[in-house]
């Protein structure tokens, strides 16, 4: 194997990559990725402190990174978001939309409010970010992105209508765009992952049971990291990754393989 393999398969160097709700949990796990594979990360959130949080910890490790404090689920928003990436020199040629928002409850107890808050944020905010950055990959020939949705738009439990229905029109859309515009440069797929111990599930983590649950239940018989997660976001947005697209890919220790 050559010395720079591993460069020429995995690295981003050259590359913006843009991660929404990267301040913590996965999304801070995949810009930490890409950013040790040479990419410039730019760290979406809705709050500056978290934001500029995030940016340090990874500028001491040497990443190239700055924060973007916008709200995924609101157009406008994002617009601002682009044209202050422009002000700077910055054009996004990697998109993960990662941001996400959770409401466990029972369906009929939802209010239309209540669902519409997770479809703005997984399914709009998604909507919103490709919308918004995918032309600027159009007219370079070149874009990568990657929708993190979840195993619970494959499969699901009660209690995680709205999530589970907004996860499966991620993993659509990222069919969507793939097939709209695969001749054009861009590769969109999404990523599915399990149970990830992160600030998300901390109401899963402190249930009685769910242990047992997760050892019964997952092959690989543990939570998820995020730092199971974002490897695999780096393989499909480097080199390495080019020619798959449109697919679905669970990085969920067997959860989903299992019958019994
Ligand atoms: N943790 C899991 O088990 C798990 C499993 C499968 C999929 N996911 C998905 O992975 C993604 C990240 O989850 P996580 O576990 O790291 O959660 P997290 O709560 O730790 O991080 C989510 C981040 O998104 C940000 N965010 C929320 N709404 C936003 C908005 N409108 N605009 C910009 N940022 C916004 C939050 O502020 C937060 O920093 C989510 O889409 C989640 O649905 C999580």
């Amino acid at each position: 194997m050559p010395n720079n393999y591993l460069h020429h398969t995995f690295g981003l160097t050259g590359r913006v990559a843009l991660v929404t709700g990267a301040a913590r949990g996965i999304g801070f796990a995949i810009a930490k990725a890409l950013g040790h594979a040479g990419a410039h990360v730019v760290i979406n959130d809705l709050h500056a402190e978290v934001c500029d949080e995030a940016v340090h910890a990874l500028i001491s490790e040497g990443i190239r990174a700055n924060a973007l404090v916008m709200d995924v689920s609101d157009h406008a928003s994002v617009r601002e978001g682009k044209l202050a990436l422009v002000q700077k020199g910055m054009r996004v040629d990697i998109l993960v939309n990662n941001a996400g928002n959770q409401n466990r409850k029972a369906l009929v107890e939802m209010s239309p409010e209540e669902w519409q808050q997770l479809m703005n944020v997984h399914v709009n905010g998604a909507f919103n970010c490709t919308q918004t950055f995918l032309p600027d990959m159009l007219s370079q020939g070149f874009g990568r992105i990657v929708m993190v949705s979840s195993v619970s738009g494959q499969a699901t439990m009660p209690l995680i209508s709205a999530y589970s229905t907004a996860k499966a029109a991620t993993a659509s859309m990222a069919r969507s765009i793939a097939v709209e515009y695969g001749a054009d440069g861009i590769t969109a797929n999404a990523i599915a992952p399990g149970f990830v111990k992160t600030d998300f599930t901390k109401g899963l983590q402190e249930r009685e049971g769910f242990e047992g649950y997760l050892k019964s239940s997952v092959p690989a018989g543990r939570w998820a990291m995020p730092e199971d997660i974002a490897p695999v976001v780096l393989f499909l947005v480097s080199p390495a990754g080019g020619f798959v697209n449109g697919q679905v890919l669970a990085i969920d220790g067997g959860l989903l393989a299992r019958m019994g």
